[in-house]
């Protein structure tokens, strides 16, 4: 039995850095037709950081639904369900549960949360429990059989959390008996993607993003914009040796374009001086036209067509169903029972 189980948050529009860094792995993993593959439009955990705006979060899951549809997540195939979060009533329990097997310090220690407890303010407790709730997101369809595989795609930044949700289960299993599969994580090969204006990230709200759903033209505008090697941005610059590493448009030919060898012709030339930065660009609008088109038809088609509703539904319900003996061998693993 192998199954995927990954998921986002549904706080708004994707953008490219979830393309690169984990949609592209999701898409992978269900066109080997080798898993049942879940993925989670986590409303749930949105409210983590959204709690004051609901009204967005509803938005949201139609405009992620319709970003993964873009890219060629394809919930009309058996085996791939779309998976809301707050409907699977039954993994709230296992996330209460997990709780208890979690350690406060543990939970405390992870890089990422701790990273994010820094830069926020006034976190919510919902907000420093959600690498527990998210151990119950991937339990919650596990296989519970020997040699069962639970593969979770992710952006590099979520590796700690499947790390702490290995050591949960791994305590869960030894102190009451055998029942949840170890996760393993896999993380494609461009882990983050950098911004448009060169910071370490694409995100929303550093406003650097290209989003999946932004016409030709803005993509076109984002990249004349990016950054390029400061030596070279003199009159006549383009006379001087550059580093590949500063030209912001360079960095997004080696995580975007398909042509290996045209990305190592640009750096090398770059570095010699006889390429110009705005030819380089112009070389990076075809590779995100070719990009871009296909996800922009695909959206516009289930615009139309897809129901969003159904979709959703139907593969809440297959979560559901596979989440239901996995709450119940918990809590007969943990005693939970009536009296006899
Ligand atoms: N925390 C993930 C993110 O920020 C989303 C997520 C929720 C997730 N539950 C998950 C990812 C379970 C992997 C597995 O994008």
């Amino acid at each position: 039995m192998k199954v995927v189980l990954t998921g986002m948050r549904t706080t708004g529009k994707l953008h490219l850095g979830h393309k690169v860094g984990a949609l592209d792995q999701w898409v992978q993993a269900q066109n080997t037709g080798e898993y049942e593959c879940y993925f989670l439009l986590a409303d749930n955990q949105a409210l983590t950081t959204h709690a004051d705006n609901p009204a967005l979060l509803q938005q949201s899951v139609r405009d992620v639904v319709l970003d993964w549809l873009s890219v060629g997540l394809d919930p009309s195939l058996p085996h791939v369900h779309f998976v809301q979060q707050s409907q699977v009533y039954e993994r709230h329990e296992l996330s209460i549960l997990f709780g208890m097997v979690a350690k406060y310090a543990e939970v405390m220690r992870d890089p990422t949360l701790k990273t994010e407890l820094e830069r926020q303010e006034d976190a919510s407790i919902g907000f420093m429990y959600y690498p527990v709730d998210q151990i119950a997101d991937i339990q919650m369809v596990d296989p519970m059989v020997p040699g069962a595989k639970l593969l979770v795609p992710v952006g590099k930044d979520q590796l700690p959390h499947l790390e702490l949700a290995r050591e949960v289960v791994r305590r869960f299993n030894f102190m009451y008996g055998q029942v949840f599969t170890e996760c393993e994580g896999l993380v494609g090969k461009v882990g983050t993607l950098v911004g448009t204006d060169g910071d370490a990230k694409m995100s929303k709200s550093m406003g650097n993003t290209i989003n999946l759903s932004d016409s030709l033209e803005d993509a076109f505008r984002a990249i004349d914009k990016m950054p390029i090697d400061p030596a070279r941005a003199v009159r006549g610059g383009n006379k001087v040796p550059g580093d590949p590493d500063k030209a912001v448009a360079i960095i997004y030919h080696r995580a975007l374009n398909p042509n290996e060898d045209e990305v190592a012709e640009i750096e090398r030339l770059y570095r010699l001086a006889q390429i110009g930065d705005s030819e380089i660009k112009a070389r990076l609008k075809e590779v995100m036209r070719d990009l871009l088109t296909p996800i922009q038809e695909r959206r516009a088609h289930f615009m139309q067509t897809a129901n969003i509703h159904d979709i959703v539904y139907e593969g809440t319900q297959a979560a559901r169903r596979a989440c239901i003996p996995v709450v119940e061998a918990m809590r007969e693993h943990m005693h939970l029972t009536f009296p006899s």
